[in-house]
């Protein structure tokens, strides 16, 4: 998705805003640019990576030290020169930077187009940048709000003019935005870790809000003009934290993380007993006692998380449980009532479509409880309760330590619901507790077992087609296994219920082809042996993920990678990380870009 960036201060504003792009590059792009003002507006823009803008600024540097930036994942128009931002008016002296969707942009563009305009870009964009300057009457923020007015859609735009050189305007409709405050200076970002090395006090800017930023800090209005008073939020998040450490992507420095995160995500919530303690959960015992049906909505990873969710409120709640992907809720008239609890799960809080779902709930009369990583997000101001993961901020677009918060904190939301509803009793809260503050050791275990994960990569770097296969909590390890497998190798792969492989897949199973096999849930342990054999009798591969105990494994598979032994309900926590790091060892031995693969972004803004 697009990344906005922006400075007011003493400083040349060009090397400011490109480092912030590049800290923003998670979030995928295919082209960036600066404008900068110094008395008159110079715009460098350039297709590709930042390396190339960089070069840009290097052969011809812009100078002032106020100005505004941004990477464009394409969605009007091909990833061009042209059609990267900012854009400018004819005039040269109103730009734009901006984030999202212009909804009503063909209506909009032909109004302008009569009346002489000419556009140089194929953007939607651009056409906010002439309608500013035509709605200009000495007023920057007047413009601003009429141009809104005008303009239908779910976006953020940032606005800079030599006419008042030394404010930048932005405005908030659904897409992120927040301002840094700085000594002096002030930075805007569409996301808190760009500026985070330059200051730690941040306001959140809300859905139709509009903003003034000026080197003395920022004032804040609805779009209606209205003044808004916001709270200063300090953010804790230590900068190392947003760089890649000692490792040489972000995603294995994040899958390394994971013993901390669940660490942090369990801290001061969870006792030796099993009691629970949620900060943000408001609602009381009766009306835990009274909900009919838990709805779990998300998309990607984060619904791969909503599969255990729903399996444990199943299996040990005995609560109705259904997840669905959002994009297909949003639209799939559901009947959800009035005593039935949404959750919905959203590592960036920023997914348009587990919004919408999220919506959708609200509307329908159900409680909704938002687990998300980001603090203050759009989701987790449309929540009745949130459920903050603490995982901090997830840099690579593949998402493992995200993932890994959002099963823990499901844990503690299902003992929690277990209590109020009489359904987990003491002996089990506590065999969960215990097993849930012996999970970082464990999985510190399992990273330590590299060697095989990285000789499992090598076995099948060079294979077409990949299997993951489990039943229960371990199918729902196979979507996630196979999921990261696709979008880091780009290798095809597919996941399915272990007793489904016969009813087709089996057919495609032949000489050599690699098969990943979970093992974890031993009630149906013979069950898997039973497919794990139909593949072995048409020359398939078998690569397991077994227990430490489990000694039959190995007759059957061609090669094992082991997880320490613990309870099988808490057992998906371990059992992913094989297959994270499996992931990102094809991935890394194919030579792609693991932190941004192709095609995809951070954080999916757009239906
Ligand atoms: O920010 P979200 O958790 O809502 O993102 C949802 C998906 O786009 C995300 O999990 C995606 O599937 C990941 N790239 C997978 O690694």
């Amino acid at each position: 998705m697009c990344g906005i960036m922006g400075y007011v201060g003493p400083q040349e504003a060009g090397p400011i805003l490109v480092d912030g792009l590049r800290r923003l590059e998670y979030r995928g792009y295919d082209s960036a640019g600066i404008a900068v003002t110094n008395g008159a507006i110079s715009v460098r823009k350039a297709q590709g990576k930042i390396a190339n803008l960089e070069a840009l600024i290097a052969s011809d540097p812009p100078s002032g030290s106020i100005g505004i930036g941004h990477t464009r994942w394409a969605t009007h128009g091909a990833p061009t020169d042209a059609n990267a931002h900012p854009h400018t008016d004819p005039s040269g002296e109103f730009v734009v930077v901006h984030n999202g969707i212009i909804e009503n942009f063909q209506s909009l563009k032909a109004e302008l187009t009569s009346g002489g305009s000419e556009f140089v870009s194929e953007t939607d964009s651009e056409i906010l940048a002439h309608l500013i300057a035509r709605e200009y009457d000495g007023d920057l923020v007047e413009a601003v709000r009429r141009t809104v007015a005008l303009s239908e859609g779910a976006y953020a735009m940032v606005v800079m003019s030599r006419r008042e050189p030394r404010k930048i305007v932005a405005v908030r409709k659904i897409s992120p935005l927040v301002v840094g405050l700085g000594d002096g200076e002030t930075f805007l970002a569409s996301d808190i870790p760009a500026v985070l090395h330059h200051t730690r006090d941040f306001l959140i800017i809300e859905d139709d809000e509009l903003v003034v930023v000026t080197e003395e800090g920022a004032v804040i209005e609805s779009i209606s003009g209205e003044a808004v008073e916001r709270e200063v939020v300090h953010i804790d998040w230590d900068a190392e934290q947003a760089e890649k450490g000692g490792f040489d992507t972000f995603m294995l420095k994040e899958i390394h993380e994971q013993p901390a995160v669940i660490t942090e995500t369990l801290a001061s919530r969870l006792d030796q007993n099993g009691k629970v303690w949620l900060e943000d959960v408001g609602f009381d015992d009766a009306y835990a006692a009274a909900i009919d049906r838990v709805w779990i909505t998300a998309c990607g990873t984060a619904f791969h998380a909503g599969l255990i969710g729903q399996e444990i409120f199943r299996r040990v709640l005995r609560l109705p449980a259904n997840v669905e992907y959002a994009h297909e809720l949003r639209y799939a008239d559901p009947i959800i009532g009035a005593n039935d609890l949404t959750i919905a799960i959203s590592q960036s809080g920023e997914t348009a479509d587990t919004l919408a779902a999220a919506r959708l709930a609200v509307d329908s009369g159900s409680r909704m409880l938002s687990i998300t990583n980001v603090v203050g997000s759009t989701l987790s101001r449309y929540a009745d309760d949130i459920l903050y993961t603490r995982a901090g901020p997830e840099i690579s677009v593949a998402s493992t330590k995200a993932y890994m918060a959002m099963l823990i904190a499901q844990y503690l939301l299902a003992l929690r619901l277990g209590a109020a509803r009489g359904t987990v009793d003491a002996e089990l809260a506590g065999r969960v507790a215990h097993g849930l503050h012996l999970l970082p050791a464990a999985i510190e275990e399992v990273l330590e077992r590299e060697a095989p994960v990285i000789a499992a990569a090598e076995s099948i770097v060079d294979a077409s087609d990949v299997y993951f296969i489990g039943r229960g909590l371990d199918y729902a390890i196979a979507m996630e296994g196979s999921l990261k497998l696709k979008e880091l190798s780009y290798l095809h792969s597919e996941a399915m219920p272990a007793g489904e492989l016969k009813h087709g897949t089996l057919a495609l199973i032949t000489d050599g082809v690699p098969v990943v096999v979970l093992l974890t849930q031993r009630a149906v342990y013979d069950k898997v042996i039973s497919a794990v054999q139909e593949v072995k009798a048409r020359g398939g591969r078998i690569i397991a993920v077994a227990y430490d105990s489990d000694t039959e494994i190995a007759d059957h598979a061609d090669m094992v990678l082991r997880i320490p032994d613990m309870e099988d309900l808490l057992a998906p926590v371990a059992a992913v990380v094989p297959l994270q790091l499996l992931a990102y060892h094809v991935a890394r031995l194919r030579g792609h870009d693991i932190d941004q693969p192709r095609n995809l972004a951070k954080s999916v803004t757009v239906e």
